[in-house]
């Protein structure tokens, strides 16, 4: 029997009404949740996912605030931009979007952001945070997949979750989360010697790769919920993750899609965290 599909566009959606609820709450007490957008120079892929971040905003009655920048801004010059919004009651959340131009030290700037304002959860004191278990943001990606599961009636405690990925953004902090969920976490990478011998004992399988078919169907525990990360192009152009899916979701008890899987998760979790934000400036 085939995997049932994990829904990123339908419960990002539920996700967006709930936010959108809470956003009219805050209004009534005189808050308007804002977000600002940092883009520094016209990478093609940044300009789409900032456009969409803007449009979220939007979309559950958030102030955007988007703040195009030239590619050949000097570091000081950004550094004390975030300055200036750090200190600005009116911005809740300050995003930088990712890459910078060569120019520009990102960890110095990840750093400048006010770890209050830090709805990516990229700053140190975020995740170190996240590492001790005190409040604070949850990175988006990770967060968006923790819900997806929770949406598939899966409670990750006493489970064996492999993450595939070490990422600072997400193979890391995922593990983390999962973690905190009570599951025995196993993280592989480019240096683990015999991954399918990892993945076939996931009852939780994350992808966090960049390559697309680097989980193939006999990689895949019969029943194993399998959580896609990737976003990469196949031959053809097309979007696709780092699953087969076609293959894996004949063996897997639940899947997520590329597209329309983890990727809308992300960005509704971005408007969770600065809807977060907003309501902690209350006290
Ligand atoms: N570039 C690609 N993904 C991201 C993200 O989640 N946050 C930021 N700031 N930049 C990115």
């Amino acid at each position: 029997m085939a995997a049932q599909l994990i829904d990123g566009n339908a419960l990002a959606r539920q996700v967006r009404a709930e936010v959108a609820t809470q956003v009219q709450a805050l209004k009534a007490q005189g808050v308007v949740p804002a977000l600002a957008v940092l883009l520094v120079g016209d990478d093609p892929a940044s300009q789409v996912y900032v456009k969409h971040k803007v449009a979220d905003c939007e979309g559950v009655g958030m102030r955007s605030i988007l703040e195009r920048l030239p590619a050949s801004l000097s570091q000081e010059t950004l550094l004390a931009r975030i300055r200036e919004l750090n200190v600005d009651a009116t911005v809740h959340g300050i995003l930088v979007q990712l890459p910078l131009p060569a120019q520009i030290d990102a960890s110095q700037v990840i750093a400048t952001i006010s770890p209050a304002k830090d709805v990516d959860c990229f700053h140190v004191a975020s995740v170190g945070a996240l590492m001790v278990g005190l409040p604070g943001f949850k990175p988006c990606t990770p967060h968006g997949c923790m819900r997806m599961l929770q949406s598939a009636g899966v409670d990750p405690r006493g489970k064996h979750a492999v993450v595939v990925g070490r990422s600072n953004i997400v193979g890391k902090p995922m593990a983390m989360l999962l973690l905190q969920a009570s599951a025995t976490v196993t993280v592989c990478h480019s240096a683990t010697p015999d991954l399918a011998a990892m993945t076939r004992q996931a009852d939780i399988l994350v992808a966090a790769v960049g390559k697309r078919n680097m989980i193939t169907a006999d990689m895949v525990k019969p029943g194993a919920v399998v959580i896609d990360v990737g976003m990469n192009r196949d031959t053809a152009g097309k979007l696709c993750g780092d699953v087969d899916f076609e293959g894996v979701r004949e063996v897997a008890g639940w899947i997520t899609p590329v597209p329309g899987g983890v990727g809308p998760m992300t960005r509704a979790m971005l408007l969770v965290n600065t809807m977060q934000a907003a309501q902690a400036s209350l006290h």
